[in-house]
Parts: structure tokens; C-alpha cells; sequence
């Protein structure tokens, strides 16, 4: 449902807010204190694009190229042991983090959209047959339905997708019907980033395990967000960013569960990923380095470690009170505005608020809160089907981490009363 904004004719009461050190942990984020465009205090509200760095996970990065660098697996001298080592601790943080059975369950990859075509290019290629089916859901992240989209042409196997409510949920309905013994693969966002609906992925998952598919979750906008424990989840596969965990680009993560991923040809080939190679044939490495050809994103793997403690010193649970906070003031406070319609209102939500201000483009939103060093996305947030199934070209989402604040709310409410005034 696209729910129409009141005019306020009260201030609102403003929930309480938990308590959180946020100025000490803005304090580790330099970037938060930069001003922009002539002076503005940034205020960024952009985190489910990518989300800022604290110092810990710079200087980590920044140390390992100082003074640890070294290729992984293949040397004997001390800064290559050194460095293999740190890079299996981080695997072994991952699995921990994840609540991953094992370390050779963590395959690292360049980010979310590369382990979710690992899988459709390994598994799926292999597997689909035609007659099979895949299904996903119509509030996917393009990275999880191009993927499948592509296998299912390449296999003859076919694409289908659970449809959306008004509000922005799944169909469960819909779902139940459209989950058959056909179904091999179940894909599903756990949040979805351009409506913040956090999916019922546990049920879902044992429904369709339940029916013999395979569930991959997409937990790009989860993981920085909540307690993640992928056998708790019951999923088969789970991919996530390192650079939306407060961790840098270019690493990612897939958890697969080990008996499937060792069923799993590889995808890519080189080094590092193989058993014994002749001229004549090569034979493959077990999982995690089966998945893992080439010199892999060491410094990052590096970096989305210090990221991985960085969260775990601020603790899950703390982050997730305060960001639910911060969210109920942004609906209150930005769904009140004249002419402003929120876009997807999930009875469970992430800290995410996409809207539309009538009679005004989002992206000229987006410019005008850019004029006061307010950062949103505007657009389509690469989920067109959902922009489809809202009848509308664009919307302007503010996305939420535990460094923001209160007052970064009341900025974005200022700027899009600027907004109005200006294009209205
Ligand atoms: N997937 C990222 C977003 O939603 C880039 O903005």
C-alpha cells in the first residue's frame, strides 16, 4: 500500500530513543565528520548503497599493506605464512559471524552479486534441467533475478516469482501456489532494499525445503543490520557485502552448505582452485578453495575482519533497537509531511524509508537534500519490478545505520519541506 502523508497539525511525540554511544561511534567514522558542498555537515543517509568506515577497519587495511603484505597459499617466507594465516582466521571469523557449520562453508567472493552467480553458474548450470523451476521473488535486488533469469535460459528450466502486496510483503498465498516439487531453487531476499520489508525467511525456507528446493538468501541489507545464524535461517546458501558491513568493497561472502558445495564444479578456473593439473586434465580442490581461483581480495578480507568485530563491539542486538528507533521516527516524522506517500510499509521493516513527495521527481528530491549535505539514493535502487509493481519510475530512499542520528532525521524531514516548497 502506498500510504498518503497528513498534514501534521501536532508536533509528534518523539519515541524515546535506547541508548547508544553514537557520538563515540560516529567519532570512529572520519568520514562523518567531513562537511560537503560549501560547508554542510554531512549527513549521510545512504547505507544501503554502501555504508561508511570506522577507523578500525582503514587502519586494518592500511597495516596489512604497511607491513603484512604478502600473497596467500603459495609462499614459504614469513609474510606469506603470516599473511595465509590472517586470512583463515578472517574465514573462521566469517563462519563464526554467520553461524556457519565450518570455515570451508565461507567462500569468499567479490560481494553479494558474484556469490549469487557463483551459484547460479556452478549449481545451476549443472543442475537445472528443463521442467525445473527457479523462484524468486518480485522485490529481489536485480542481483538475485538476472542470475536466475540467465541459468534458466542457458538450462531451459523456468523463471517464476512470488508477487508483492500493497504494503510491500510477499504474497504468501501466492508463494504456497507457486512452489511445486518443480522447484529446485527457492531465492529470496531477507531485506529488501528498496522497501525494507524483512522477509519471513525461516518459515519460507522450511517450506520450501520441505517441497526438496535449495534456498539461497540474499542478505546484502541484512547482515549489517541483525544477528545472522544461517542454520537457524535453514537456508542452503546465504551471500552478503563486506562494504555494506562497514567493511570495504570488492569482498563478499557466500556460505554454502558443505555437502551442496561439494557437489559444486567450479565456476571460475586458475590457481589456487585445483587439485593436480597435467596437460591432459586437471582435478579440482575441495570447497572453499574450489570457489576461490586467482589471488584472492586479501587487504579486503583483511578489512571485512575488522569490520566483522567493529559490529560485534557495538553488539547486533544494540544496533538493532537503535536503528528500529530511528526508523519509527523517520516514518512518523517524513510520512506526516503533505504530499509525501512512503512506499512499502512492511509490518516488518529495516531501517530503510523509501517515498515519493507528489508532483516532484525523486531525483529532484535527491538534488535538494544533496544542496543541504543530506545523501539519499534516489531512483530505481536496481529492483525495477518493484517500481513496476508501484506504478512509479523512481522513489528517494533513506537508508539508516547505528551512527545516525535523531537529528540527522529532523535534517532529511527540514530538507524535504525544502523540496515541497521548491518544486511543489
Ligand atoms: N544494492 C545497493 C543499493 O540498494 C547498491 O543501493
Amino acid at each position: 500500500m502506498v500510504v498518503s502523508g497528513v498534514a501534521a497539525t501536532a508536533p509528534p511525540i518523539p519515541p524515546p530513543f535506547t541508548s547508544l554511544d553514537v557520538e563515540r561511534i560516529r567519532a570512529d567514522f572520519p568520514i562523518l565528520s567531513e562537511t560537503v558542498r560549501g560547508g554542510r555537515r554531512l549527513v549521510y543517509l545512504d547505507n544501503a548503497a554502501t555504508s561508511q568506515k570506522p577507523r578500525q577497519v582503514i587502519e586494518a587495511i592500511s597495516r596489512f599493506y604497511s607491513g603484512e603484505n604478502a600473497n596467500i597459499h603459495r609462499g614459504l617466507h614469513y609474510l606469506s605464512e603470516r599473511a595465509t594465516a590472517a586470512y583463515d582466521a578472517a574465514r573462521e571469523k566469517v563462519a563464526r559471524f554467520l553461524g556457519a557449520g565450518a570455515p570451508s562453508e565461507i567462500v569468499f567472493t567479490r560481494g553479494t552479486t558474484e556469490a549469487i552467480n557463483l551459484v547460479a553458474q556452478s549449481w545451476g548450470r549443472s543442475s537445472l534441467r528443463p521442467g525445473d523451476e527457479v523462484l524468486a521473488t518480485g522485490m529481489e535486488h536485480h542481483a538475485n533475478l538476472v542470475p536466475w533469469q540467465v541459468v534458466c535460459e542457458q538450462t531451459g528450466a523456468t523463471f517464476r516469482a512470488v508477487p508483492i502486496t500493497d504494503r510491500g510483503e510477499l504474497d504468501l498465498e501466492a508463494f504456497d501456489r507457486l512452489l511445486s516439487d518443480r522447484t529446485r531453487l527457492f531465492a529470496v531476499g531477507h531485506v529488501s532494499n528498496a522497501l525494507g520489508t524483512v522477509n519471513p525467511v525461516r518459515d519460507l525456507a522450511a517450506r520450501a525445503r520441505a517441497r526438496g528446493a535449495l534456498v539461497l538468501v540474499d542478505g546484502a541489507q541484512s547482515a549489517p543490520h541483525m544477528a545472522v545464524d544461517v542454520s537457524e535461517l535453514g537456508c542452503d546458501f546465504f551471500a552478503c557485502s563486506g562494504h555494506k558491513l562497514f567493511g570495504p568493497t570488492g569482498i563478499g561472502v557466500l556460505y554454502g552448505r558443505q555437502s551442496i558445495l561439494d557437489a559444486m564444479p567450479p565456476w571460475q578456473t586458475g590457481g589456487d582452485m585445483i587439485e593436480r593439473v597435467t596437460l591432459e586434465r586437471s582435478t579440482w580442490a575441495a570447497p572453499p578453495a574450489r570457489f576461490e581461483a586467482g589471488t584472492p581480495p586479501i587487504a579486503e578480507v583483511m578489512g571485512l575482519g575488522a569490520a566483522i568485530d567493529y559490529v560485534e563491539s557495538v553488539g547486533l542486538d544494540a544496533i538493532g533497537q537503535w536503528e528500529s528507533d530511528l526508523l519509527s521516527r523517520a516514518t512518523e516524522l517524513v510520512g506526516a509531511l503533505p504530499g509525501v506517500r512512503l512506499v512499502g510499509t512492511a509490518r516488518a521493516k529495516a531501517a530503510m524509508l523509501s517515498f515519493v513527495l507528489d508532483g516532484v521527481h525523486p531525483h529532484d528530491v535527491g538534488t535538494v537534500l544533496d544542496d543541504e549535505g543530506i545523501a539519499v539514493r534516489a531512483g530505481h535502487h536496481c529492483a525495477q519490478p518493484v517500481m513496476q509493481r508501484f506504478g512509479l519510475p523512481a522513489t528517494v530512499r533513506a537508508s539508516f545505520a547505528f551512527y545516525n542520528t535523531p537529528d540527522e532525521i529532523e535534517a532529511l524531514v527540514r530538507g524535504v519541506e525544502r523540496a515541497r516548497k521548491v518544486f511543489g
